[in-house]
């Protein structure tokens, strides 16, 4: 079953696409919104592994040309000098606004194609084939591009909405274990900060999620992006409701901070556990009930996440240093600290000016050195 999940952002509004199959039909889905019948397919050397040419061959059926251009697979391409690199390469294809880059991949591949796309003679339209479940459920849905700097994660970039999002599910089936693992905690994410039915149906049907069941990825995918369109379409540039999709990424950044940002804790594992600390944390500050904390650090168990600070390599960690980098963090304004707390699963809020010696005494209980 294939479903079709608008965002609705007015002249900008877009459909993200969720099914299996998707990348044989990409040239039908893609060719009506191009006004030229011209595009670039940005992907990375793993994709090209995995799904050879079957985007390519897809869109020239549908009577488009295709030029594709590959970039090194890892985090480190979503750098100032990818970044010039991907300009350059597009300047010399000779891409012009009524062109189309089409960003074949994972995270990585999304954000930096969707920046260039941005910033390109000043904006040209590019459309997402995310390649991996943290890529569908969350980065290639709401239009945040970006590369990062030696100062931080995702700190340059630009709001550019897609034109249209394909969700193949069968991509999912090349995933390894950890990567679905990564993206599950996306998933269930969504359940802990506004859908307490969907939290208890991933209780239920986590396991099939994660072995890849096409009917589970189907409701799976398709309510994570509902929830997300939803959000984006209320609050696009994150000035309120939208913050709430960073639940657990405050502490889930500092714990990347600290292991370095790379294979030691990956970005989802670093979520899980941030989300398991999130609940903890409100449940100390007596804002909900610690068998809410329970239930999620369950949940997150049974995925094979990490749940909270003792699951994760390198504890345990100075409480000092993670406060140093929760500072940093993008939602903190004049050095105040803000997270994404929860009264219960399905209900998350943002609390300003968190106490600085509660968050100490917190994650010193946690297991923190003092
Ligand atoms: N990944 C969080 C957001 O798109 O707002």
């Amino acid at each position: 079953m294939t479903r079709s999940i608008p965002v609705a952002l007015g002249g900008r509004s877009y459909d993200v696409i969720v099914g299996p199959g998707l990348i044989d039909r990409a040239g039908e889905h893609i060719a009506p919104l191009l006004k030229s019948k011209r595009t670039a397919i940005v992907t990375d050397s793993n994709v090209g592994e995995h799904h050879g040419e079957r985007l390519s061959v897809s869109l020239e059926r549908a009577g488009v040309a295709v030029d594709v251009i590959t970039v090194p697979a890892g985090e480190e391409s979503k750098s100032f000098e990818g970044l010039a690199s991907l300009s350059d390469q597009l300047l010399d294809l000779q891409l012009d606004r009524g062109d189309v880059i089409v960003a074949f991949g994972g995270g990585v591949v999304g954000d930096l194609a969707g920046f260039a796309a941005a910033i390109y003679k000043r904006g040209i339209d590019f459309i997402q084939v995310p390649t991996s479940l943290l890529a569908q459920v969350d980065s290639s849905v709401g239009g945040k591009t970006a590369i990062d700097t030696p100062r931080g994660k995702n700190l340059i970039g630009a709001f550019h909405q897609p034109r249209l999002v394909l969700a193949d599910l069968d991509v999912l089936a090349t995933l390894p274990a950890r990567e679905m693992a990564c993206g599950y905690a996306e998933v269930i994410k969504y359940g802990m900060l506004g859908d307490e039915a969907f939290f208890a149906w991933l209780e239920a049907h986590g396991a099939a999620v994660l072995a890849g069941d096409i009917d589970a990825l189907t409701h799976a995918v398709g309510r994570s992006v509902e929830m997300k369109a939803e959000i984006v379409a209320e609050d696009e540039k994150e000035q309120g409701r939208r913050a709430l999709l960073n639940l657990g990424h405050t502490f889930g950044h500092a714990l990347e901070a600290e292991t370095g940002y790379g294979e030691t804790l990956k970005h989802g594992e670093a979520v899980a556990a941030g989300c398991g600390l999130a609940f903890r944390f409100s449940a100390a500050l007596g804002l909900c009930d610690p068998a809410e904390a329970d239930r999620v650090e369950r949940a997150l168990t049974a995925a094979g996440l990490p749940a909270g600070m003792a699951d994760v390599p390198g504890h345990p960690f100075s409480a000092d240093r993670l406060i140093h980098h929760m500072g940093q963090d993008k939602k903190s304004e004049g050095g105040a600290l803000t997270f994404i707390l929860a009264r219960r699963i399905g209900e998350a809020f943002t609390a300003k000016g968190v106490d600085p010696d509660a968050l100490r005494r917190f994650l010193i209980e946690q297991g923190a050195k003092p």
